[in-house]
């Protein structure tokens, strides 16, 4: 891959409405005008659910909603931000003190996180301030990321302000990194899709090192996004990091049954590549090695070797320590099958046999069922919303990105999408209680979209 950085484009402000509705709003925020913009968007995630923070590969497409930032760089060290949505207040502070508060998601966090995860790579301390103005039009708490999408536009103006360069691969790497400062222990999905996107193909993501390859998606088929309108907020719950850390304690069981050095062990993709198995091995090996009864931690420490305060302490997250029971079983279980979920994706993609819809909805919605069922990260209205999306002509239909609410990610047969449009409108937004959002974005047919950018005025 190249090692360039997101590319800056000279654009005609005039030419652009919701660029120029933004110049005219920084203009009435902080009486100046903005020197540039940048936009970073957000993604839905096809296939590989709950795998990435697992060491193993995922398969996003960026949407064509995004953050867009307005920036005035100022001379006074003082960080301002604003919002042109009115549910988010204004936010200031020394640009050289950055505190992030992880007991609260509030908006303007994520920016931080992106501020100073590149302040930090530079190893700068006094950094010069700057005015923004933050326009968001990814649906908050859907799953299509769009805390992530802030955390990267944030750091693509930040890096812009300081007149660095870095390639893409570095970007999303310490965004990824830095957006952890809220908390959650994310992997790296959404950050890198967010800078290496393009347009017109879906990505391959993997990790370790990062790298991102085209996926032709079927051109007989269109992906539609549906939020079934439960708000999920992944910094505000422990449901998250639960997964993660059961995750953890899973990959360190199997080394250590396996006999492997297991406490450098954190990712479950680790232990497969220490064995040097395939992914259907790696399940018979969580067959022998692990039970369906969930584990209290008492059970983990004498398996392990360990006291209750080690695990807490040395292994266990801040917002997990008291979780009384871990599933290990279910949750290896879910990462190994759908790890190989997304190659078989890939690799329909790449044959496009006649009958690819069929056998990449079919893949979708194996997907969906390993979500609801061994990884427990599903609810009872996407659930709903998956079946309703099948019944009108779906082939395959999932919950994409965290779940426990936000939005499903469905494939259809091109010809079926008016019909399907109008049926999924009716049966889920109208039929029961109308559904909250916005109508336009409920429900939306959506392309792979480009990847962060720079705008400069020409
Ligand atoms: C969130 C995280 C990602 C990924 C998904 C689940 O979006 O930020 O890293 O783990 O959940 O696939």
């Amino acid at each position: 891959m190249a090692a360039e950085g997101p590319a800056a484009r000279r654009v005609q402000v005039a030419e652009h409405p919701r660029l120029l509705k933004l110049k005219d709003m920084f203009y009435s925020k902080f009486g100046s005008m903005p020197k540039f913009y940048a936009r970073a968007p957000g993604r839905v995630n096809i296939i590989g659910e709950h795998i990435d923070y697992c060491g193993y590969s995922v398969l996003p497409m960026a949407v064509e909603q995004d953050m867009l930032i307005a920036v005035e760089p100022v001379q006074t060290h003082t960080l301002q931000l604003a919002n042109t949505n009115p549910l988010y207040p204004d936010f200031s502070t020394s640009a050289n003190n950055i505190d992030i508060d992880k007991t609260k998601p509030l908006w303007h966090n994520y920016f931080l996180c992106g501020f100073k995860g590149i302040q930090e790579h530079f190893g700068l301390n006094k950094l010069t301030g700057m005015n923004c103005l933050v326009d968001g039009n990814i649906p908050p708490g859907s799953g299509l990321s769009s805390s992530s999408a802030l955390v990267c536009c944030a750091g693509l103006v930040t890096l812009t302000v300081l007149g660095q360069k870095l390639s893409k691969v570095e970007l999303a790497e310490i965004c990824a990194k830095s957006e952890r400062y809220i908390g959650t222990e994310g992997g790296g999905m959404d950050q890198s899709i967010s800078f290496l996107a393009e347009e017109g193909t879906a990505k391959l993501i993997e990790f370790s090192p990062l790298r991102a390859t085209d996926v032709k998606l079927p051109s007989g088929a269109v992906f539609v996004i549906a939020n079934s309108c439960v708000e999920m907020n992944k910094a505000a719950t422990s449901h998250f990091n639960i997964r993660v850390m059961e995750c953890r304690l899973a990959a360190k069981l199997l080394a250590k049954y396996k006999g492997l050095q297991w406490d450098k062990v954190l990712r479950l993709e680790e232990v497969q590549a220490s064995l040097g198995i395939g992914l259907e091995e790696m399940l018979l090996v969580t067959e022998d090695a692990l039970h369906s009864e969930p584990y209290s931690p008492k059970e983990i420490c004498r398996c392990l070797g360990i006291s209750l305060e080690e695990l807490r302490t040395q292994i266990l997250s801040p917002n997990t320590q008291d979780v009384l029971t871990f599933k290990l079983y279910q949750r290896a279980k879910h990462v190994y099958s759908e790890a190989a979920r997304v190659y078989q994706f890939k690799k329909i993609c790449e044959e496009v046999p006649d009958n690819m819809v069929q056998l990449l909805g079919d893949l979708m919605n194996q997907s969906h069922t390993s979500c609801r069922d061994l990884y427990e990260c599903s609810c009872p209205e996407l659930d709903q919303l998956v079946d309703i999306c099948r019944k009108f002509g779906a082939q395959g239909s999932r919950l994409t990105g965290a779940g426990w609410g936000g939005c499903t990610v469905s494939i259809v047969p091109a010809e079926k999408l008016p019909s399907f449009l109008a049926n999924v409108q009716e049966a889920y937004y109208q039929r029961s209680s109308p559904r909250e959002a916005p109508e336009k974005q409920n429900l939306f047919a959506t392309k792979p979209g480009g990847g962060a950018l720079v705008f400069l005025e020409a």
